[in-house]
């Protein structure tokens, strides 16, 4: 019987979730990857070689039957659950004073809502298995940028984080923050332009959130922010 760690990453065809999928299933884990793009996940796991260690699930990260869908899906292919990553997000890149509703709403569902979903979906598993969350937040999630909503999605993921390891850490989960600074992926494709300055790449990303699931039992690395060098805020 296979029972190698089971990992269920939310919008992992593209950036950080698919960095972190890819190493996951290097260092031998099973990994269910989320995201509402199917031509997106398909080219994910093709260009994979499509290994039966990799399931897609095609879903919403803020519909909480999409996510529930996608924790049945994986626990019913590999029998377990150990790791969940609420990593699907994006940012309108605009601003409270100038920027266009029309695309808040879906922003803030999910990249806050979304989060919560997840959690309440997979805690049960993660009980049986003493396994984990991770949250990908942001450095948006600490620093004050004026007119930024989408960061204001990510204090709300801060604040998700900890309130959520004060209720499950007597169940034995653990819970990660990460907090990237700038990392090189599409999240920019909607700004036009990778922003100035220094960027991390996508799998120096993933090494944090892999190094916090890959912890000894008993472990539970909280808060990582991590930046490029030379990112001053
Ligand atoms: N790149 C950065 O500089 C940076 C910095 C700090 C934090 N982050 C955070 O890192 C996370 C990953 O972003 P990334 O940089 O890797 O960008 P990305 O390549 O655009 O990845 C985001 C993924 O989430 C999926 N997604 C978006 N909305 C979704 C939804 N409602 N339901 C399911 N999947 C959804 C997208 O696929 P579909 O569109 O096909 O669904 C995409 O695959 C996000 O939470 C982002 O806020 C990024």
């Amino acid at each position: 019987m296979n029972d190698s760690p089971v990992a269920l990453i939310t919008g992992g065809g593209s950036g950080i979730g698919a960095a972190v999928a890819r190493q996951l299933l290097a260092a031998g884990h099973r990994v269910t990857v989320t995201g509402r793009t199917e031509r997106r996940l398909r080219d994910f796991a093709e260009g994979l070689g499509d290994p039966e260690e990799l399931t897609t699930v095609v879903g919403d990260a803020a519909s909480y039957d999409d996510i529930r869908r996608a924790v049945d899906r994986t626990r019913t292919a590999y029998g377990r659950l150990d790791a969940v990553v609420a990593n699907a997000g994006f940012a309108t890149h605009d601003s409270v004073a100038e920027g266009d509703p029309a695309g808040w709403s879906e922003m803030v569902l999910t990249n806050v809502l979304g989060p919560a979903l997840l959690i309440r979906a997979s805690v049960d598993a993660l009980k049986e298995t003493r396994g984990r969350i991770v949250l990908v937040g942001s450095v948006a999630g600490f620093v004050n940028t004026p007119g930024n909503l989408y960061g204001a999605t990510k204090w709300a993921v801060t604040g998700l984080a900890e309130n959520t390891r004060r209720q499950v850490t007597e169940f034995g989960v653990g819970v990660t923050l990460i907090a990237p600074g700038r990392v090189e992926t599409p999240f920019w494709d909607g700004y036009g332009s990778l922003p100035p300055g220094p960027l991390l790449t996508a799998g120096q990303i993933a090494d944090s959130v892999v190094w916090a699931i890959r912890q000894p039992a008993g472990v539970d690395v909280n808060t990582v922010v991590v930046r490029p060098l030379g990112q001053p805020n």
